[in-house]
């Protein structure tokens, strides 16, 4: 069903993290000149629009109660940023009440469901129109990791070349949220503090610091590491989401089962679901998930030729030379961090065999792990 011009567009948690990332994206992308948004808030609802963005809504100046399913009914289209609870909570009663509306969300509630779509167009633009054309209302935001790896290296896929794959990742506290962030850098102003003295010394002995930092990360008390439950600065903690009592984490398990739904594969399609298996660790980077990544190929193919369907794939792809100087510069967190790129190097054949790939791909977890897709979507809906 074609949208009518300047369409109603709920937005419901655009002032959390993720949130904030997508209206800081569809301001810069003129997406609120193409549509009629109304602010919705779970906190404040009554209230007057923020100043920050009074100016967007054309003609409405009030803050809606985002648990008044008959103010939502009247969206043609919600986006949701508020989370997985408020998925739960609100969309079950929305559907019920008639609503025919299309429902973008960013929490995982809905993407498993036989009737959504995990959105990722650059990857799976068919997949998303032949949703279209069935009349398919729900699309979903992908996991942050899923999503980025599919940006670097999907290519691969879509060729059909991938027997299976794994990934190690190193995941960003801001997959967390944003409360994580700051826990890893007050825990890193800890440790700093601890041995500040020490280092001003340039004749201190390193054993020393050393030391002293394991003694104050074991001593972190309970509310300096309320979000994570451990040190994460100076550490890494290799798990991930929850326990799925078989050796697995929730993360993990979505590494699998979303990319071979993206991709349009597995159960309900007609291809076969390519093995993907991860181990998904938190590192003590800021907002960018990064992943090792190993390959079995169903064939031989010149690395040149993975190279460049690698390359060519998308535009957001940022292929890096598989060179010390090259990967040092860009093929980091903090070189990618707050850009559309998503980084690819580190491409090899394995000493495993000339099937084996090795690749290492990083990603803003915010921009293509979480807002761009959302934004995209209501564009596909616009231009339908
Ligand atoms: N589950 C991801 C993480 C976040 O914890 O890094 C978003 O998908």
């Amino acid at each position: 069903m074609a949208l009518a011009r300047n369409p109603l567009v709920g937005l419901v948690g655009w002032r959390g993290m993720v949130g904030s990332v997508l209206m800081e994206r569809m301001r810069a992308e003129g997406d609120f000149a193409l549509i009629e948004p109304m602010f919705f808030s779970a906190s404040n609802p009554g209230g007057t629009l923020p100043a920050a963005v009074a100016g967007l809504a054309k003609t409405d100046t009030t803050l809606h109660d985002a648990h008044d399913v008959a103010k939502l009914a009247r969206c043609d289209v919600v986006i949701t940023c508020q989370g997985g609870e408020y998925t739960k909570a609100v969309y079950p009663k929305l559907r019920a009440a008639g609503w025919k509306g299309y429902w973008i969300d960013a929490a995982k509630t809905l993407r498993m469901q036989d009737d959504a779509v995990i959105i990722l167009d650059p990857v799976n633009m068919p997949v998303i129109q032949s949703a279209l054309a069935k009349g398919v209302r729900d699309y979903i935001g992908g996991n942050c990791t899923v999503s980025c790896m599919l940006m670097g290296v999907g290519a691969l896929f879509k060729a059909d070349l991938v027997e299976w794959m794994t990934a190690t990742t190193y995941q960003a506290a801001s997959g967390g949220g944003a409360a994580h962030m700051r826990e890893l850098l007050t825990q890193f102003g800890t440790l700093n503090a601890a041995v500040r003295p020490l280092l001003d010394d340039p004749a201190s002995a390193i054993l020393e610091i050393d030391r002293q930092v394991a003694a104050t990360q074991r001593g972190l008390s309970a509310a300096e590491t309320k979000n994570f439950m451990v040190p994460l600065a100076g550490s890494l903690i290799p798990w991930i989401d929850a326990d799925r009592g078989d050796g697995t984490s929730l993360e993990e398990w979505k590494g699998g089962a979303e990319a071979n739904k993206i991709l349009g594969r597995g159960p309900g399609f007609g291809a076969p679901a390519v093995p993907v298996d991860s181990i998904c660790v938190r590192v003590g980077a800021m907002r960018c998930h990064s992943q090792a990544l190993t390959f079995k190929l169903k064939k031989d193919v010149p690395l040149a030729d993975l190279e460049a369907m690698i390359r060519n794939d998308n535009p957001w792809v940022s292929y890096v030379p598989n060179t010390r100087e090259a990967t040092v510069r860009g093929l980091t967190p903090v070189a990618v961090t707050g850009t559309p790129q998503i980084a690819v190097g580190r491409l090899r054949k394995m000493a495993l065999g000339p099937q084996y790939v090795g690749a290492y791909t990083i990603g803003d977890q915010l921009l293509w792990g979480a807002a761009e897709p959302l934004r995209r979507m209501l564009r596909i809906l616009l231009e339908q």
